[in-house]
């Protein structure tokens, strides 16, 4: 890629960490490299998704399962996890990438920072395509139809669509949107590590998240980049909505979410789900799923609220 034109005047806000992202777009990012064969790479003995995922693996009603049924659970986990992952892409992040690109918190970026978040909205777009494929193929080797229309917004989407609607106006919107955004990018890569890092796992979907997870380490270097542009430029009542928004944002990855396996166990008709899913509810036991919010909290740090924000950081 040729070098980008310098438009580093005095009053033009520009970042050296994200144009040096913005410049190599070419020869790191994901959609820029040949597609592997998929149905080559797919081993129909391995598992589809960890059973460390399943919440409810441990329970006696999914023990007692035939190992088809499991089999068809675990398939099912994997698209689940397509699923959120496509939707908080769609519906989350690019979103608010958008609004950057269109510099919607008057930032008075130059236009390295617009290319950059403009190539990641294309990552975005990408992923979520890699995602797509990845439940097609399983569905399509395993020969089973499990479409994503019978499983419901997860928790996040939903918290961030009400706080769309109640916010007082379309800026409270966009500071709310960014903020979601922000904590999606800065910490989506530890959800996609659960994937990445367990050798009993489908290849293919091992690779999937592999590649995508490359792509957001640059993400989350330009989301906090543009986090810290932003915040400069708002005013104290705006600081503070986004503020809220990121504890809400990190309060909202981090929260307990059963209605997708509720409609999975449903549609696989188990017997005994609804006890099996109480009991896991009320198991205290039970490891939940960690979000790793270090990299938020280092950009609390940064924007020297880290005391201020309300989170009683681990
Ligand atoms: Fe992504
Ligand atoms: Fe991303």
């Amino acid at each position: 890629m040729p070098s980008l034109p310098e438009y580093d005047t005095d009053d033009i806000v520009e970042s050296a960490v994200v144009s040096r992202l913005a410049a190599n777009w070419g020869q790191r990012a994901t959609v820029k490299k040949v597609e592997p064969d998929l149905d080559d790479l797919f081993d129909h003995d391995k598992h589809d998704y960890p059973e460390a995922l399943i919440p409810f693996a441990k329970h006696e009603i999914y023990r007692g399962l035939a190992e088809a049924s499991k089999e068809r659970i675990r398939a099912w986990g994997w698209i689940a996890f397509n699923k959120n992952v496509m939707d908080v892409e769609q519906h989350i992040v690019n979103p608010g990438f958008s609004l950057l690109a269109r510099d919607a918190f008057d930032t008075k970026m130059g236009d390295v920072l617009a290319v950059a978040v403009t190539q990641a909205m294309v990552d975005e777009q990408y992923h979520t395509l890699m995602h797509l494929n990845a439940s097609s193929l399983t569905r399509r080797q395993r020969g089973w139809s499990m479409p994503e229309r019978a499983l419901p917004f997860s928790a996040v989407i939903r918290r961030q669509q009400r706080s769309q609607l109640e916010a007082q106006s379309s800026s409270d919107a966009a500071l709310s949107a960014l903020a979601y955004t922000t904590v999606a990018e800065i910490s989506i890569t530890s959800y996609l590590d659960l994937i990445e890092d367990n050798e009993l796992i489908q290849p293919v979907n091992r690779a999937t998240v592999k590649l995508h997870n490359r792509d957001e380490y640059c993400h989350a270097s330009i989301a906090d980049e543009m986090a810290v542009i932003v915040f400069d430029a708002l005013a104290p009542a705006e600081r503070t909505l986004f503020l809220t928004g990121l504890a809400e944002g990190m309060d909202a990855f981090s929260s307990t979410d059963f209605s997708t396996w509720e409609a999975i166990l449903r549609h696989e008709n188990v017997v005994g789900w609804e006890r099996m899913l109480t009991d896991t509810r009320n198991d205290s036991s039970r490891q939940k799923l960690v979000q790793d919010y270090s990299g938020i909290r280092s950009l609390c740090r940064k924007l020297d609220v880290e005391d201020e924000i309300g989170i009683d950081w681990p």
